[in-house]
């Protein structure tokens, strides 16, 4: 049996820090164990030019404790008055590693998002050029279209036409949640991958809403049936280059979620690895977490692969996290799925 796993150190190609009174606690709980992240940009006010996400990057680097490294991985929010010109000039030095689209309305400050598609189309074109990546929030937010049918409805309609319209974009459908998901980013070419978050993996719609409402377990995407849960399982331990990490780790304080119109979010940056090696383990596919966690995101965003390694080992009780991280402003709940991990991730 195996109770030892050392792994490239991995990176978290989807990453909510938020700002000020969080940056504390939401940076070093992610640098503890990672070496980057993919930084969202949905701020109140969302990160738009390269001058917000400079500052931004020195106020996440200024919390940093000296005794991390951790490497932000800036982004840009797109709107529909993004300019291509400063798409292009951040994306070439390096202050800029991809764009987000959020289409309006879609999830936690999404509103300056996009609401015509056809007005990003010369961003678009840019991004194709110069290989920049496309980070989407993938699912369509019209009214009359149920909940759960949000994620499908998108691909046929609007991500089907993007890849049309521009094949060489290189595209990250982020926190895929169904089984149709999978498999369209499956049969995709290699410009088309995909992020799964750990809560994804962890729970499905009854977890959320069987025998009381559980606010610490609603996201967005919603988590979906069961069947669903286990396509992204056996997409992830498959290898496949096209599925990685991006933990979309997003705090909210406990007041905020746990109300009659509750945010949606999970904070995972706590115990995310020790959840997963618990995850794939169960699948008997150990040997595909470094896979997923430190390489094939790394490869899909054209970055090197990180050289230092981390260890995770299995202990014989569980481990113990902290129910709760407090910040000056409030609480936030970590996640906690219906099981136990044994392992540990080794400081
Ligand atoms: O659950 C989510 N929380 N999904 C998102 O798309 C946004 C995120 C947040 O920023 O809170
Ligand atoms: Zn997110």
């Amino acid at each position: 049996m195996v109770n030892e796993l050392t792994i490239v150190r991995p990176d978290d190609w989807h990453l909510h820090l938020r700002d000020e009174d969080f940056l504390p606690f939401t940076v070093n709980e992610t640098a503890k164990s990672f070496a980057r992240a993919i930084i969202m940009p949905n701020l109140v006010p969302p990160i738009t030019n390269l001058i917000d996400a400079r500052n931004y990057k020195q106020r996440i680097m200024k919390v940093l404790k000296t005794n991390l490294s951790f490497n932000p991985l800036m982004t840009l929010y797109l709107t529909e008055e993004t300019n291509p010109r400063e798409v292009k000039e951040g994306f070439v030095t390096g202050q800029i590693s991809a764009i987000k689209l959020y289409p309006a309305g879609a999830t936690t400050n999404s509103q300056s998002g996009v609401r015509n598609f056809e007005k990003i189309k010369p961003v678009l074109e840019v991004m194709a050029e110069i290989g920049c990546p496309l980070c989407i929030h993938g699912e369509v937010t019209d009214s009359s279209i149920d909940i759960f049918d949000r994620e499908r409805v998108f691909i046929n309609t609007v991500l089907e036409k993007i890849r049309t319209d521009h094949p060489t974009l290189k595209i990250v459908m982020e926190h895929i949640t169904t089984k149709e998901a999978v498999d369209y980013v499956s049969s995709g070419n290699e410009n088309l991958a995909a992020t799964v978050t750990t809560h994804h993996l962890s729970i499905n719609r009854n977890d959320l809403l069987s025998g009381g409402i559980r606010p610490h377990f609603y996201c967005l995407p919603v988590v979906k049936r069961e069947v669903h849960r286990l396509a992204l399982l056996e997409a992830v331990v498959s290898g496949s280059s096209k599925f990685f990490l991006g933990t979309d780790s997003a705090p909210h304080l406990d007041h905020d979620k746990e109300s009659s119109c509750g945010c949606a979010g999970c904070f995972t940056a706590t115990n995310t690895l020790e959840i997963l090696a618990h995850i794939f383990e169960e699948q008997k596919a150990l040997n595909k977490l470094e896979l997923f966690t430190s390489i094939n995101g790394a490869k899909f965003y054209g970055k090197n692969i990180n050289t230092d390694k981390i260890k995770i080992v299995k202990k014989n009780k569980p481990t113990s996290f902290p129910e709760k991280i407090s910040t000056p402003l409030g609480e936030i709940t970590v996640f906690k799925p219906n099981f136990e991990t044994k392992w540990q991730v080794q400081i």
